[in-house]
């Protein structure tokens, strides 16, 4: 028997990791977090947790923005994607766009009452949360919200994430493969 074994990350295919992950299709949030220093960044790793205390969770790459922006302002807002959103997803996936308020010169946005973080208008769904715990996710950083106030918008289907691919509900191929 192998006293050392190679840790499992030596031996995964990087290119199939991610296309394994792709597999699993979700939604796709833009997470903000207003205030002094505001800052807005597409993640489609959100979740629901819990529904009592109601929580949610997003993952956040430690070397984002975003992770900073979390810990230090503790309140963020979600906001679900449209499935007409696609450019506000890319937009803030986009390492090189604006930093601080200039950012937010792309969309329109509103100001969460219950957290100053700006809400996207459009969105099928916003949620604001408090910042309930943060765990140590590998590479990403798992925060839990709390929520503090919820509304759901427009009776139009969220924007999906899938194989790589922004996809709406009608636009799903019969057969998805990559
Ligand atoms: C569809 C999609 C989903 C994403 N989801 C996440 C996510 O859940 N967590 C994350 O850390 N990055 C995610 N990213 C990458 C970030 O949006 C991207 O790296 C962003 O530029 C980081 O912003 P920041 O460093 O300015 O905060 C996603 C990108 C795309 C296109």
């Amino acid at each position: 028997m192998n006293a050392h074994p190679k840790p499992v990350e030596e031996l995964i295919d990087p290119k199939l990791l991610r296309r394994v992950y792709g597999a699993f299709a979700t939604g796709v949030t833009v997470v903000t977090v207003g205030g002094q220093n505001p800052h807005a960044m597409t993640a489609n790793s959100f979740t629901a947790v819990s529904l009592d205390p109601a929580l949610v969770l997003v993952c956040v790459e430690r070397n984002a923005i975003m992770h900073r922006a979390l810990l230090d302002g503790r309140n963020f807002g979600v906001s679900v994607l449209a499935s007409d959103q696609e450019e506000v997803a890319l937009y803030f996936a986009d390492r090189r766009r604006p930093l601080g308020a200039a950012q937010f010169e792309y969309g329109t946005w509103r100001t969460g009452e219950h957290t100053g973080a700006p809400l996207l208008e459009g969105a099928v769904a916003h949620l604001e949360c408090e910042l309930w715990r943060a765990y140590d996710g590998g590479d990403h950083t798992i925060f839990l919200g709390r929520l503090l106030a919820l509304e759901r918008h427009v009776d139009d289907d969220g924007l999906l994430f899938l194989c790589g691919k922004f996809r709406g509900l009608d636009q799903l191929p019969a057969k998805v493969t990559t």
